[in-house]
């Protein structure tokens, strides 16, 4: 249910530690990735090879070693995080949150942390009702930090009141919902042409392109996030998809790719068409390596199938259609002549002429067309932002 989940747990010196125990357990159940950072009075509370055992891997403590007597990068913590889950986190945790002072591996590793942050306080009656508390807790909650409120009952001091950290089952629970998949592209079967073609000239040469396969691969990866059910039919490409539940079809010609696709369209629900296919291949291509005679040759081309106007004119109603144009001059004229020939339901159109825009860039800026000639322009951005605003199109439409 969390595999895959990278979560980081952070314990402080709080009675309350001997209920991460449990959190950890109840994570690992789940199948997430488990990392632990504690500060060295919650060590009073709780052994770290307890914790240490239960996550199955070594916890951080000091800035300087770990149990393996290595640099203990704070920085690499934050980042590797999905979710920071401070818990119990005391007082004393929580206001140097507030303030900054990270005079210890956990509150350092906050300051780095990209990702979403819980904290689960646990203290006594008095010092949770404390202004100095509810003070911290209202600019942590103002500033994106998730709470995870205390309950009521029977304190470790005696008293009778609010400040029991919540029960670990609860907190796990809160984590899966979390991550739980809410797109409304879950369970969908999605197909994704990505990559160049490699069109044969003879056993050894090829007519190709410079497309690099990123974004058919952003795209499977960002739809398969998502809960999708992904084929991605590639040309030659070094990249990789990061999800192992996406089924990926290798090929090299435009003909290949095209078998691909007319073999599994009639069972997709959306097709999102981002190869660059050469439009011509060679008529004729020889079998043995061709040899240097003559001062000049000519290769005669024949036209490739276009796959993406194949899927247009063999498209159900309830089926969603996606492509891209790669343009230099009348952008939006050519964009829309291709939206209605080839019968799509979203067309992504890049221009040569912006900035970042096209091959080899990390960054793209895309416009769409739609019907009735709706255009939504954007701005420019990292490739993998311009995946999730064209999923987010699709999610809204289909
Ligand atoms: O007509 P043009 O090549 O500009 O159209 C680009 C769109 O058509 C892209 O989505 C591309 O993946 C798709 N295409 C295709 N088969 C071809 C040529 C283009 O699927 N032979």
């Amino acid at each position: 249910m969390l595999s895959g989940k990278k979560i980081l747990i952070g314990v402080t010196g709080s009675i309350a530690a001997y209920k991460t125990a449990y959190l950890i357990r109840a994570l690992i159940k789940l199948e997430a990735e488990v990392k632990v950072i504690m500060t060295s009075a919650s060590s009073d509370f709780i052994s770290p090879l307890t914790l240490a055992t239960l996550s199955k891997n070594p916890v951080a403590i000091e800035f300087v070693k770990n149990d393996e007597g290595e640099w203990e990068n704070h920085v690499e913590l934050g980042l590797w995080a999905d979710l920071f889950v401070i818990a119990p986190c005391s007082a004393n945790s929580l206001s140097k949150l507030v303030s900054g002072n990270c005079d210890n591996l956990l509150i350092a590793t906050y300051l780095s942390a990209r990702c979403t942050v819980w904290v689960a306080p646990a203290m006594d009656l008095d010092m949770f009702t404390h202004f100095s508390t509810t003070e911290n807790l209202r600019i942590l909650k103002e500033k994106g930090v998730g709470i995870i409120e205390p309950t009521s009952g029977e304190l470790a001091s005696g008293l009778e009141g609010k400040g029991r950290m919540e029960e670990p089952e609860t907190i796990a629970e809160l984590i899966a919902e979390h991550f739980a998949i809410k797109s409304n592209l879950k369970g969908k079967s999605i197909i994704i042409t990505g990559g160049p073609t490699y069109e044969p000239i003879d056993p050894v040469r090829y007519i190709g392109n410079r497309s690099s396969g990123k974004t058919g691969v952003l795209l499977a990866d960002a739809c398969a996030a998502r809960g999708a059910n992904v084929i991605l039919v590639t040309g030659p490409t070094h990249e990789k998809v990061k999800d192992q539940r996406i089924t990926v079809i290798a090929v090299e010609t435009a003909q290949e790719m095209f078998s691909a696709v007319q073999e599994n369209w009639a069972q997709m629900d959306i097709g999102i068409f981002s190869a660059a296919v050469a439009d011509y291949r060679p008529a004729d291509p020889a079998i043995e390596k061709i040899k240097k005679k003559t001062d000049k040759m000519a290769i005669e081309l024949v036209k490739n199938p276009d796959i993406l106007s194949w899927a247009g004119s063999n498209k159900k109603d309830a089926q969603y259609l996606v492509g891209f144009a790669l343009e230099t001059n009348n952008e939006i004229e050519n964009g829309r002549g291709k939206f209605e020939r080839k019968n799509l339901d979203l067309l992504v159109l890049n221009s040569l002429r912006d900035k970042g825009a096209g091959f080899g860039h990390d960054t793209n800026k895309v416009t769409f067309i739609k019907h009735n000639n709706k255009l939504i322009n954007f701005e420019l951005k990292v490739k993998s932002n311009v995946m999730n605003d064209i999923l987010d199109e699709i999610e809204r439409d289909h």
